[in-house]
C-alpha cells in the first residue's frame, strides 16, 4: 500500500516532523527525540528549512536506487520526504534554470558521513544531468577521481574506517544546458604526520596497504617491496587489516579509476614508485659514530635499503647518504656544513618521507585537475561541493587538530552568516518585516586564531621566525601572555589565575573553547609542524633524482633557483587557503548538509542520545531552528498551499478560478484563523506558529476522511446503478437472443420437412424419367448391334472374295514359272549331262581336300612323341587318309626325337625299354620306377676310402653298387648288405667293413622272383648244386628293384646268351639250405607304416605284409 501512495507534501505520513521548524514545543529534547524517532524508522534525513540534517545509518539503506533518483527529479523541495537528493535537485535546478552558482557545504564530525554525502550529491547530479558519450566520459572521470583521492588521502582512524585526512573542495562546471563540462579540485592540508606515525588503533594512508595486498608479485619485485606489512616501520600493525575492507580489491579499483581519470601507465607506475620509496625510507636506521671533536655523528646502519631506494628513484647513493649525515646552512654567500646526530638524522628522514608523500598527493590532485578540467572557454555555471575534515577532539590534539578545528570554526561562521542572510533576504523579498534574532556568533573564536596581530597562528609564525632558541614551550609562554584575557582561551600558566588549579589542564597545553566544545591542544610539535622544515641538502638530493616525478616535486632543490627566503609556514598557508575558500563560498548560493554521527561504535541502529546532543549543540541546530522560525515558522508558495487546503472551504472546493493568493485569503478567512497568525508575502503565505499549521493539517485530515466517505458513497451508488443497468440491459439482450434462437429452430424444422418431401417427389420423378431414358437407349443400342453384324458379314464376304482372287493369281504365276523352267531344261539338257557334272564334282573334291590340308596345317599337334592329340576327322570319305597321316606324323616326330639322343642316352632308353617289357603291367612297383633314372653304382666305391678294400678285391667293371636289405632266412629280420653286380658276378658285402660275404657267378643265377605288388622284395634263385647255393637262395629287398632286375637280366643275357627267368608271383618257393620255404605276400595293414614287413611264420612259410 505504502508504495501506491502518491505524496504531494512532506507533511504526508510524517514520522516525527520532517522539518524541525515545525517542532512544537521546540527544545533540545524534542529535537533529539524527533531525530531518534526518525532514525529508528530509517528516516535519516530531516530538514531545518532548507538545511538537510543527515544521521549516519552505518548500513546500506534502499533509498539511493535509480527509482528514487527518478522520484526526486524535478520535484519541489518540500514535496517528498526529506532526502539528500531533494537538496541536490534543488541546487542543480536553481543552477540550471536560475543561473545561480551553487555550493554544497557538508559539515559534521569525523565519521558523520560527509564524504558519503558528497558522493551521493555527485552521483545524483550525474544521474539527472545531460547524457551523451562525451558528457558521460566527463561524469565518469569526475566520479572516478574519488577512489584515487580516497586511496591516497584517507586512512582508518579510531572514529572512521575511511576518514578523509585532507580537505576537499570540488567545483563541478556546467554549460548553459546543465551538462557537465569538467571540474576543479582544491585540496587542503593533508595530515602528513600520519605517513611516519599513526596513533594506536589507526592506520597509515590506505594506499600503502592496498599496494602491498593487491600488487602482483611482479610489480612488488619491480618496486623492491615485500608483501609482509611487518617489514615496514611506517606501517602500524595493530590494525593493519580493517573489517569489511578488501585492500587488494580496492587496489584494483584504484588502478582502474586512475586509468579512467586519464593517468598514463608510466605515470601510475611512477606514483607507485614514490609510494614504495616512502615506505622504504622508514626502514632506514641510523647509529651514532663518535667524532674527534667528541660529538656524535649519525651513520646509516644498513645501506641495503638506501641502495634500493636510490635504485628505485635514480638518486646517487652517496648524495643521499651525505644528505642524511650533513646539513648545509647558507647565509649570505656563506656555506656552513654541520654534521647531524642520530636524532636529527631521524628527523630528516621523517621530514623527507612526509614531504615526499604530501607533495605527491598535491601532484595527484593537479594531475586529476588536468584531466577533468573543462575543455571549452564558454561561460560556466559552477556547483562546489565541500567535504572537509570534521571537527575533531582527540585525547592528544596537536597542530593538525588545531588547523582542522579552525577550518570548521570558519565554516560554522559562514553557515551562520549565510543562513541569517538568506532568511533576511527572503523576508525582504517577500515584503515582510524583519525582526532581529539573537544567536551565538563564533567570529570571536575565529579572531582568536586568525587575527593578524595577536591571533594564535600569527604568534606561532612569529615564534618560528624569531632568532634564538625557539621551542614549543616558548610558544606557549607567548600565548599565555598575549591571549590570557581571551574568553575562549584557557591555559594553566596564563596571566589570569582562573585555571591555576584546573588539573584537567596540563602545563604543556592550552585549551580553546570552540563553538563545538572545548579542545585541549598539546603544544608539543606545533613549532616544528608549522615550520615544516626540510633540510636543503635533502631537497637538493631529491632534485637530482633520475626519477622525473620526484625531481618535479622538489623544484626548490634546483641550485640555480636557490631562495634564501623562508617558505611560508604551514599555518599561514592554510589560513590563506581557507580565506580564499571562504571568499569563494560567499559568492555562491549555499546549500547545507549537516552530518550527525549517531554512535561511536560505527554500528547500525544505535542512537547515542548524549553524543547526538553534543553535536546538535555545537552545530547550533537549535539556534538554526530558532532563527528559521523567529518570525514565521512555516512558509509556502500560494499555489501548493491552496492546492493542499482548498477542500476546507466551499468557495475554493473543488476549483478556485481566481489567483492563488486570493484563494488562500478566502480560505483563511473562512477558517477563521486569527490574523496575527499569518502574513501574506509576495509569493508565499507565512505562518507564525507551527500550531496553526498543524491545525490546518488536522482539519485537512478530517475533511479528507469526509471527502473519502462522500466519494465512497457516490462511488457505491454509481456502482450499484451501473450494475443494475447492466443487469437490465443484459436481460433484454438475453431474451432477444433466446427468442431469435427459438424462431430460428422452428423455421429450421419446417424447412427440413419441406426439403424431405421435396426430395421424395424429385426422386420419384427422376426414376420415372430414368426408366424412359433407359428404354430409349436400349432401342438405340439394338439397332446399332444389328447394323454392326450386317456390316461384318458384308466385310467378311468381300475379304473372302479378295483372298480367292489373290490365290488364283499366284497359282497362275507358279504354273507359268514351272512351265518356263520345263521348257528351258528340255532345250538345254543335252549339253549339261555330257560335261558339267564331272567338272563340278572334281572341282568340289579338289576344294575340299585343299581346305582339309590347310586346316590340318593350322591344327598340327606338338612334336612331343607322347602327345596323343590329333585333330578330329572332318569328312568321312577322308577317314583312311586321316589315320595314315596321323601314323606318318607320329613316326616322323619319333624319329626326330630319337635323332637328338647321344649314345649314352640311347643306352639308358634301351635299358628303360627292357624294364618296360619285363615289368609293365606286371609289377605294381614299375610305374614309380619309370621316372627314376637308372644310375647303377649308387655307392661310389672307387672314390669312398671306406670301401678301398672292397674295390681292391674286385677287378671287373661294377654295374650296380647299392645297399640292399638281406632277409635273415631264420627269422625274417633284415640286415644291410652291399649289392654288387659285375660283368660276371653277383656279390654281397658287409656294409660296414666292406668285406665280401658271398660271390655268385652269373651262370649260377637261375631265376629272380618277386611279387606283383608295390614292394621291393626279390629272391635270387641259385643253380642247385653250385658252390654258391650251399646256404640257399638270397631273399633281398631294395628300393631300386626294377633297375637291379633289369640290369641283372641284361648282363646275364649279354654274358651267358641266356634269358634270365623272371617270375612275378605273390607266392613263390625259395630254397633255404635243405628247406623249401614259401614266401607269401599278403596285404598288410597301414599301422606299420609304408614299409613292408617280413615275418617267418613257420618252417615252410615266410609272410611279407605289403601296405
Ligand atoms: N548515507 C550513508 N549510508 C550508509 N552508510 C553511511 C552513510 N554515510 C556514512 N556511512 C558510513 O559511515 C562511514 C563514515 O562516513 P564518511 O567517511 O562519509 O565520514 P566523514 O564524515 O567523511 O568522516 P571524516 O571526517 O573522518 O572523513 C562510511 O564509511 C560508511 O560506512
Ligand atoms: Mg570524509
Amino acid at each position: 500500500m505504502a508504495k501506491m501512495e502518491v505524496k504531494t507534501s512532506l507533511l504526508d505520513n510524517m514520522i516525527g516532523v520532517g522539518d524541525m521548524v515545525l517542532l512544537e514545543p521546540l527544545s533540545e529534547d524534542t529535537v533529539i527525540n524527533n531525530l531518534k524517532k526518525r532514525f529508528d524508522h530509517s528516516e535519516i534525513y530531516t530538514y531545518i528549512g532548507s538545511v538537510v540534517i543527515s544521521v549516519n545509518p552505518y548500513r546500506l539503506l534502499p533509498i539511493y536506487s535509480p527509482e528514487k533518483v527518478e522520484d526526486y527529479r524535478n520535484r519541489n523541495f518540500y514535496e517528498l520526504s526529506p532526502h539528500i537528493f531533494a537538496l541536490s535537485d534543488e541546487a542543480y535546478r536553481s543552477l540550471r534554470d536560475q543561473d545561480k552558482d551553487q555550493c554544497i557545504l557538508i559539515t559534521g564530525e569525523s565519521g558523520a558521513g560527509k564524504t558519503e554525502a558528497s558522493k551521493l550529491v555527485m552521483s545524483y547530479v550525474a544521474a539527472v544531468c545531460g547524457k551523451g558519450a562525451e558528457v558521460n566520459q566527463v561524469k565518469e572521470q569526475l566520479l572516478q577521481s574519488n577512489p584515487v583521492l580516497e586511496a591516497f588521502g584517507n586512512a582508518k582512524t579510531v572514529r572512521n574506517d575511511n576518514s578523509s585526512r585532507f580537505g576537499k573542495y570540488m567545483d563541478i562546471e556546467f554549460d548553459f544546458k546543465g551538462d557537465p563540462l569538467g571540474g576543479v579540485i582544491s585540496n587542503y592540508l593533508l595530515e602528513k604526520s600520519r605517513v611516519v606515525k599513526q596513533p594506536r588503533g589507526e592506520r597509515n594512508f590506505h594506499v600503502f596497504y592496498q599496494l602491498l595486498s593487491g600488487a602482483s608479485e611482479e610489480l612488488l619485485s619491480k618496486l623492491k617491496l615485500e608483501r609482509d606489512f611487518s617489514r615496514y616501520n611506517y606501517l602500524s600493525l595493530d590494525s593493519a587489516r580493517v573489517n569489511g575492507v578488501d585492500d587488494a580489491a580496492n587496489f584494483r579499483t584504484v588502478r582502474n579509476a586512475m586509468q579512467i581519470v586519464g593517468f598514463m601507465d608510466h605515470e601510475a607506475e611512477s606514483v607507485l614508485e614514490v609510494v614504495a620509496a616512502v615506505l622504504k625510507l622508514g626502514n632506514i636506521e641510523f647509529k651514532p659514530e663518535s667524532r674527534v671533536n667528541g660529538l656524535d655523528e649519525s651513520k646509516i646502519k644498513d645501506k641495503n635499503e638506501l641502495k634500493e631506494i636510490c635504485e628505485l628513484t635514480g638518486i646517487d647513493q652517496s648524495v643521499l647518504e651525505r644528505a642524511f649525515s650533513f646539513r648545509t646552512v647558507e647565509a649570505k654567500q656563506e656555506k656552513v656544513s654541520t654534521t647531524l646526530n642520530v636524532a636529527q638524522a631521524y628527523y630528516a628522514r621523517d621530514a623527507l618521507a612526509k614531504n615526499l608523500y604530501s607533495r605527491l598527493f598535491s601532484w595527484l590532485v593537479n594531475r586529476i585537475n588536468e584531466s577533468i578540467k573543462a575543455q571549452t572557454k564558454v561561460r560556466k555555471k559552477v556547483m562546489g561541493v565541500l567535504d572537509i575534515y570534521g571537527f575533531e577532539i582527540f585525547e592528544d590534539n596537536s597542530f593538525e587538530q588545531f588547523i582542522i578545528n579552525y577550518c570548521n570554526e570558519k565554516l560554522q561562521q559562514i553557515f551562520i552568516e549565510l543562513t541569517l542572510k538568506e532568511e533576511q533576504e527572503e523576508y525582504i523579498r517577500e515584503g515582510i518585516e524583519w525582526t532581529h534574532i539573537e544567536y551565538f556568533n563564533n567570529a570571536i573564536i575565529c579572531d582568536l586564531i586568525e587575527n593578524n596581530t595577536n591571533g594564535i597562528l600569527a604568534m606561532l609564525d612569529e615564534e618560528c621566525l624569531r632568532p634564538g632558541t625557539v621551542t614549543d614551550e616558548t610558544f606557549l609562554e607567548k600565548l599565555n601572555q598575549v591571549c590570557a584575557t581571551h574568553q575562549h582561551f584557557e591555559s594553566r600558566m596564563s596571566k589570569c589565575s582562573r585555571f591555576l588549579n584546573d588539573t584537567s589542564l596540563p602545563h604543556s597545553c592550552f585549551r580553546i573553547q570552540h563553538y563545538a566544545g572545548k579542545v585541549l591542544y598539546q603544544v608539543e610539535g606545533f613549532v616544528d609542524k608549522n615550520n615544516d622544515l626540510l633540510y636543503r641538502d635533502l631537497s637538493q638530493a631529491m632534485w637530482k633524482a633520475g626519477h622525473a616525478l620526484i625531481k618535479s616535486l622538489f623544484p626548490e632543490g634546483n641550485p640555480a633557483k636557490i631562495n634564501l627566503k623562508r617558505p611560508p609556514t604551514a599555518g599561514s598557508q592554510f589560513k590563506a587557503s581557507v580565506a580564499t575558500l571562504m571568499k569563494n563560498l560567499q559568492t555562491k548560493n549555499p546549500n547545507y548538509i549537516r552530518c550527525i554521527k549517531p554512535n561511536d561504535k560505527k554500528a547500525a541502529h544505535i542512537f547515542n542520545e548524549a553524543l547526538v546532543c553534543h553535536q546538535i549543540r555545537y552545530l547550533g541546530l537549535l539556534e538554526n531552528v530558532r532563527v528559521r522560525r523567529a518570525g514565521y515558522a512555516f512558509r509556502q508558495a500560494y499555489e501548493p498551499c491552496l492546492e493542499r487546503y482548498k477542500m476546507l472551504c466551499k468557495q475554493t472546493w473543488p476549483h478556485w478560478k481566481g489567483p492563488a493568493r486570493a484563494g488562500v485569503e478566502v480560505l483563511f478567512n473562512e477558517l477563521e484563523i486569527p490574523v496575527e497568525e499569518y502574513s501574506f508575502g509576495r509569493s508565499k503565505i507565512f505562518i507564525r506558529n507551527p500550531r496553526t499549521l498543524f491545525k490546518l493539517e488536522d482539519l485537512r485530515k478530517q475533511r479528507l476522511e469526509d471527502l473519502a466517505t462522500l466519494i465512497q458513497k457516490i462511488y457505491r451508488g454509481w456502482r450499484c446503478r451501473t450494475h443494475f443497468l447492466l443487469m437490465r440491459k443484459s436481460q433484454t439482450v438475453i431474451a432477444a437472443w433466446y427468442r431469435r434462437y427459438a424462431q430460428q429452430k422452428r423455421y429450421q424444422q419446417i424447412k427440413s420437412s419441406a426439403l424431405v418431401i421435396q426430395s421424395y417427389i424429385r426422386g420419384w420423378k427422376a426414376r420415372k424419367l430414368l426408366r424412359e431414358l433407359k428404354h430409349q437407349k436400349r432401342c438405340e443400342e439394338a439397332a446399332t448391334t444389328i447394323a454392326a453384324y450386317w456390316h461384318g458379314t458384308q466385310a467378311r464376304r468381300e475379304l473372302k472374295r479378295l483372298k480367292e482372287e489373290a490365290r488364283r493369281k499366284h497359282a497362275v504365276a507358279v504354273i507359268w514359272a514351272y512351265w518356263l523352267g520345263l521348257k528351258v531344261r528340255r532345250e538345254y539338257r543335252k549339253f549339261f549331262r555330257a560335261n558339267a557334272g564331272k567338272k563340278i564334282y572334281e572341282f568340289t573334291l579338289q576344294r575340299i581336300v585343299q581346305k582339309y590340308f590347310l586346316e590340318m596345317k593350322a591344327k598340327m599337334p606338338s612334336l612331343s612323341p607322347i602327345d596323343k592329340n590329333w585333330p578330329p576327322r572332318p569328312y568321312l570319305f577322308l577317314d583312311s587318309t586321316h589315320k595314315e597321316l596321323k601314323r606318318i606324323f607320329h613316326l616322323w616326330r619319333c624319329k626326330k626325337y630319337r635323332d637328338q639322343f647321344t649314345d649314352q642316352q640311347k643306352l639308358i632308353y634301351e635299358e628303360k625299354l627292357e624294364a618296360s617289357e619285363l615289368f609293365k603291367d606286371k609289377k605294381a612297383l614299375y610305374p614309380s620306377s619309370v621316372g627314376q633314372p637308372f644310375q647303377g653304382p649308387y655307392l661310389e666305391i672307387n672314390k669312398n676310402p671306406k670301401y678301398k678294400k672292397l674295390k681292391d678285391a674286385i677287378e671287373e667293371k661294377i654295374i650296380i653298387a647299392e645297399v640292399v636289405n638281406k632277409i635273415n632266412r631264420a627269422n625274417g629280420k633284415s640286415t644291410s648288405r652291399i649289392f654288387l653286380l659285375t660283368n660276371n658276378n653277383l656279390l654281397l658285402a658287409d656294409q660296414k667293413s666292406g668285406q665280401i660275404k658271398s660271390e655268385v657267378p652269373l651262370v649260377d643265377v637261375t631265376k629272380v622272383s618277386m611279387s606283383s605288388q608295390n614292394d621291393g622284395f626279390f629272391a635270387v634263385h641259385l643253380k642247385e648244386g653250385s658252390e654258391a647255393a650251399s646256404k640257399g637262395d638270397f631273399l633281398l629287398s631294395s628300393d631300386h628293384l626294377i633297375e637291379m632286375a633289369t640290369k641283372l637280366y641284361r648282363t646275364t643275357l649279354s654274358q651267358t646268351k641266356q634269358k634270365l627267368n623272371i617270375e612275378i608271383s605273390d607266392e613263390f618257393l625259395v630254397q633255404f639250405r635243405q628247406d623249401k620255404v614259401c614266401v607269401k605276400f599278403i596285404q598288410g595293414n597301414q599301422k606299420n607304416g609304408s614299409v613292408p614287413t617280413c615275418k617267418r611264420k613257420n618252417n615252410r612259410l615266410l609272410e611279407v605284409a605289403v601296405p
